[in-house]
């Protein structure tokens, strides 16, 4: 056997050019240096909780300007077809697992299948991604103050310290919105929005002023670093918008009907967009399905995996449709089921059953105050518009079933049932497919499992991802 013996002098030379090399490394972070290009893409996701459809200015809504998100997504790709789960706790392991929640909580609940759940820090770890987090996802309703400048701080120490040879996954959450604590928003936002009459959407309306420059400086950060040369920006909030007590007060899901747990769109159609320099066709609209399942192969496929290794994904790698407007490979989106609550969407179509009616509600603003706003300027297609439609059938799911064509109708005003049997059949028997989907991978055994994924090459990445959630170390990366 051959030892190679490191002699003390050797030892010391060595420490020397370390030293060296390090100081020299020191001196070039912080500056975009065309010579020092990362393996694969920087990928920040920045997350963004309570957010609703309608409170950027992107979407048309002319009472909370968000000149600094709309610049990012003007100069993206603004996801219009965009899907969370209504509920922020299945969006957030959607996002970190691909599966959706009626898979998730499953194999979750069953000890044999735990060992498929992989998650989205484990498939960058494989692709030595540096992995960091800075804000907490917190579901709940927490009352801790609301603190974007500290998110913004820690994500600023991340960024000037990343050696840009190493790819850097980082994951940006914003704190919650919650209208509850008008004594955090510093005056000066509180002005800006002094023409919106009710009190509570004003203390939110200053929030998302505070947010948006929040943004901004993240952007002028990752600008000022070199890092955004090379990075693709992903944002995404956790459910669609919040419904109250009183629509004047909590974020606005308009013009979708309905808010967070429920199944109708405003629970899970939701604000996302991406920018990159990297994205073949930006300052668009993109009308490909996505769900929040599919950041996960997504994100895999820019960091150099090959999504089809993801183990038991429901999510797909949408990534052509946003950087080139081509189909997306997503047909379907099931809203979710809860007993005998469900809603799928299969193409244009999504059937509904069970859940409680709720009506449509007009855009936050007080009566007359639109003629004194000044629209904001959009990408072509962004703000959605409802038809009227004067002989529709109104829908009362929790009577029967009710279909639209949500892409034409995404207000739900037009339940198609009546005239569209076989569609409403298809689309119950897709449900009915997704329902048994959830008991049978519960059922499923060890020796089937195998079976499923004999491919060996998949097995190697197995074994991979097996030795990486061993060494992965959470206290230490978290920041
Ligand atoms: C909707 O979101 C609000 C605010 O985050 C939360 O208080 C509420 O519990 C959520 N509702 C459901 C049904 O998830
Ligand atoms: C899903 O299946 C369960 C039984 O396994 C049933 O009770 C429930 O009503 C089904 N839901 C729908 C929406 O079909």
């Amino acid at each position: 056997m051959v030892v190679f013996k490191i002699s003390q002098k050797t030892k010391y030379s060595l420490s020397v050019i370390w030293i060296g090399l390090a100081t020299l490394t020191t001196f070039c972070l912080g500056v975009y240096n065309p010579n020092k290009k990362p393996p694969h893409p920087h990928i920040i996701v920045v997350t963004l909780r309570d957010m609703g459809w309608d409170d950027v200015s992107f979407h048309g809504n002319p009472e909370i300007p968000t000149p600094n998100i709309d610049r990012i997504a003007n100069h993206g790709v603004i996801l219009q077809q965009y899907y969370t789960t209504p509920n922020c706790e299945d969006s957030v392991s959607s996002y970190r697992t691909g599966k959706h929640p009626i898979h998730y909580k499953k194999s979750m609940e069953s000890g044999e299948n735990a060992r498929v759940t992989y998650d989205i820090w484990n498939y960058l770890d494989i692709q030595s991604y540096v992995i960091r987090e800075v804000g907490l996802i917190d579901c709940k309703d927490t009352d801790i103050p609301f603190y974007p400048w500290d998110v913004i701080q820690k994500a600023e120490n991340v960024l000037k310290q990343q050696d840009q040879i190493y790819s850097l996954f980082l994951q940006v959450n914003f704190p919650q919105l919650h209208a509850d604590y008008p004594e955090q928003i510093p005056d000066e936002y509180l002005t800006r929005a002094k023409n919106i009459p009710f009190e509570a959407r004003k203390i939110y309306a200053g929030m998302i002023m505070q947010l948006d420059r929040a943004v901004g400086h993240l952007v002028r950060i990752l600008y000022d670093t070199g890092i955004l040369h090379d990075a693709i920006l992903i944002f995404t909030t956790l459910t669609g918008g919040t419904k109250g007590n009183n629509f004047y007060t909590w974020p606005s899901t308009y013009p979708f009907r309905g808010g967070n747990g429920t199944l109708w769109e405003g629970g899970s159609r939701a604000l996302g967009f991406v920018y990159s320099n990297r994205i073949a066709r930006r300052g668009r609209v993109s009308y490909g399905l996505v769900h929040i399942n599919d950041w996960l192969p997504t994100i895999f496929r820019l960091a150099g995996g090959n999504p089809d290794h993801v183990v038991e994904s429901d999510g797909m790698d949408v990534w052509d449709s946003i950087n080139n407007d081509d189909y997306s490979p997503r047909m379907e989106i099931l809203y979710g089921i809860n007993g005998n609550k469900a809603a799928v969407r299969v193409g244009d179509f999504k059937l509904i059953t069970g859940e409680s009616y709720v009506p449509l509600s007009p855009r936050p603003l007080a009566k007359g105050e639109l003629d004194n706003l000044i629209k904001p300027i959009t990408v072509w297609d962004s703000e959605l518009e409802c038809a009227d439609y004067p002989d529709a059938i109104g829908c009362w799911p929790d009577i029967e079933p009710c279909l639209f064509n949500v892409r034409f109708d995404p207000c739900e005003r037009n339940n198609v049932a009546y005239y569209m049997p076989q569609t409403v059949e298809a689309l119950t028997y897709t449900l009915n497919k997704y329902n048994t989907s959830a008991v049978y991978r519960d059922k499923r055994s060890l020796e089937e499992w195998d079976n499923t994924y004999k491919d060996l090459s998949l097995k190697l990445t197995l074994i991979k991802l097996e030795k990486s959630r061993k060494t992965l170390d959470r206290s230490k990366i978290g920041v």
